[in-house]
């Protein structure tokens, strides 16, 4: 049986590590059981995952290392279910259990008992959250009026916040690193990443966050990762592809014709905006100084083709559902409106976006880059996942249920006063997103798409894990964007978004 054969490659790593037998390298061809199928990360260098490199090992002072929350069993993200199972395991010990960013907040906690830590750590126990905490900055044009966090974290100069750990893989098709852009940014020192200046800005922007995640995560003292470590990390992530290579129900996805798994994506053609929808409808928005690039008008919306030569099995098989699913995820038609990002006019925002006061478009819109599902050119957009919900009630239609996460409410400022007074243009959201970074009104709670390859290995989904499963993200969809899905249609789409 399949699954008698791929679990207890995942078991044995938990237990070797526990008895101290060190597995020091997994190789490629090495499939990861998840609750649809296995996953698999391939490495283009060492023919697999060195498991005893820099990556893997603890750099600061709180014994995690960066596969604490970026595991090759999870498409080096990590499942809640991971995490819950290492709880269990660990009594709560285990290193990715730490007070600076594990609990739900740093403070008022007593992490002594085994129940103090359940509840310490029910958010990221239950959805794979770690606290992100950030500092409003100095130029911010907006004021945060209230913070409401429910785990004590109040503070309004310091906003936190609560994301799921991005996938460290398939690295090459980023076009902004981390969820804000955080790592791609002036506002940081970073660098935005550009047609012109790809790879090296991303390679620079992730030498970086190396660095940011070894101090802030591991509470590290700023002397690891040391260059040559920083070089060691980048190459190790930019050498790895993950994807599902097998599916429950159709068996293995690179067979009769399909080209699932993760190995066709290390020839996957990329630059930065090679399938822009955005640059295709508003040039403006693009390059800077109006660059001309090879993806200039070349946008189509028939962004995967791996299950295309499946189109033509028997209807009922499960293989003919996932080719039907990546249909509907590339042609099927929805209404994209209210998206800060392509539907508003931030005239503020220093680069123009949007101005569209309602697009018909695909999911392919805006997860435009071929075979990948990220956006190939940096647009952070606001499609409504961090939304507060305080009656629920989307949550009753098969929406987000968000009760779990702070309130942050922000007024934009009226700059001719002096000094600045808060007007009453206000947002309430769960998490500002880019506005936290640059310091503008108009980017409240905008985030990059990631990347939708491994899917099946990480639930939950969304920033904020607020869709528990890939249905969720699905029902997500149907009642933001009024999305009209059969019930076949429904679970076609996700047949197609758990193989990927
Ligand atoms: C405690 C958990 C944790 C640890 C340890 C950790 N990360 Fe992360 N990582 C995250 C979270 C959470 C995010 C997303 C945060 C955000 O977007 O604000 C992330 C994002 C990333 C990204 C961005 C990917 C993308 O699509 O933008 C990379 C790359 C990454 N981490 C690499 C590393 C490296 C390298 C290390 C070790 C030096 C490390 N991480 C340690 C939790 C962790
Ligand atoms: C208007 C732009 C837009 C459209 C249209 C869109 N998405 Fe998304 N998608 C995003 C953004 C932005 C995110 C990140 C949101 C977040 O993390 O909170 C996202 C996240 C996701 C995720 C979660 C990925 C993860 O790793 O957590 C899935 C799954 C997804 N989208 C599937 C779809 C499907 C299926 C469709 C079509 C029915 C679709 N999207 C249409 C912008 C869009």
């Amino acid at each position: 049986m399949l699954i008698g054969v791929l679990v207890p490659v995942a078991v044995l790593l938990v237990i070797v590590a526990v008895s101290g037998h060190q597995i020091t390298f997994i190789p490629n061809g090495t499939f990861f059981g998840n609750p649809n199928g296995a996953s698999e990360t391939y490495s283009t260098t060492g023919e697999g995952v060195d498991l005893t490199g820099p990556f893997f090992q603890s750099l600061g002072t709180n014994g995690r290392s960066c596969g604490s929350c970026h595991q090759p069993s999870d498409g080096m993200s990590v499942s809640a279910a991971n995490v819950q199972q290492r709880f269990l395991q660990t009594q709560g010990h285990d290193p990715i259990f730490r007070t600076n960013d594990g609990s739900n907040c740093n403070h008022s906690i007593d992490v002594s008992t085994l129940a103090g830590r359940s509840a310490a750590y029910s958010l990221l126990r239950t959805r794979g959250l770690i606290r992100i905490a950030i500092a409003v900055p100095a130029s911010a044009d907006y004021r945060v009026v209230a913070a409401n966090n429910p785990y004590g974290c109040n503070e309004s100069d310091v906003i936190s916040m609560y994301r799921r750990p991005l996938p460290s893989t398939n690295l090459r098709f980023l076009s902004a690193v981390m969820f804000d852009g955080r790592e791609s940014s002036a506002s940081t020192g970073t660098t935005k990443i550009l047609y012109s200046n790809y790879p090296p800005s991303l390679l620079n922007d992730l030498a970086h966050q190396s660095v940011d995640a070894t101090t802030g995560h591991a509470q590290g003292d700023g002397s690891r990762p040391t260059p040559n470590e920083q070089q060691e990390i980048v190459n190790f992530e930019m050498a790895l592809s993950t994807a599902q290579i097998i599916d429950n129900d159709a068996g293995r996805l690179d067979t009769h014709g399909a080209t699932g798994g993760p190995v066709p994506l290390t020839t996957q053609p990329f630059f930065i905006s090679v399938n822009s929808s955005v640059h295709f409808l508003l040039p403006q928005f693009e390059q800077p100084g109006g660059l001309v690039t090879p993806g200039d008008g070349q946008f189509t919306p028939a962004i995967f083709n791996p299950f295309d030569s499946w189109a033509s099995m028997p209807a009922m098989s499960p293989r003919a559902a996932i080719a039907r699913g990546q249909a509907i995820f590339n042609s099927k038609a929805i209404n994209i409106s209210g998206v800060a990002g392509i539907n508003d006019d931030v005239s503020a925002g220093g680069l123009v976006a949007g101005g569209i006061p309602s697009l018909m478009g695909t999911c392919a819109t805006c997860h435009d880059t071929p075979n990948v599902g990220n956006h190939s050119f940096p647009t952070p957009l606001n499609i409504g996942t961090g939304d507060p919900d305080p009656s629920n009630l989307a949550a009753n239609l098969g929406g987000l249920d968000v009760s779990y996460l702070p309130s942050i409410t922000v007024c934009k400022l009226d700059l001719a006063t002096n000094p600045p007074t808060p007007t009453s243009n206000c947002k309430t959201t769960t998490d500002l997103g880019q506005a936290l970074i640059d310091g503008k009104f108009a980017h409240v709670g905008k985030v990059k798409g990631p990347i939708l390859r491994g899917l099946s290995a990480r639930a939950p989904y969304f920033h904020n894990g607020s869709a528990r499963t890939l249905m969720d993200a699905v029902h997500f969809y149907e009642v933001r964007f009024g999305l009209a899905l059969t019930p076949q249609e429904e679970s076609d789409l996700i047949a197609f978004l758990s193989v990927l």
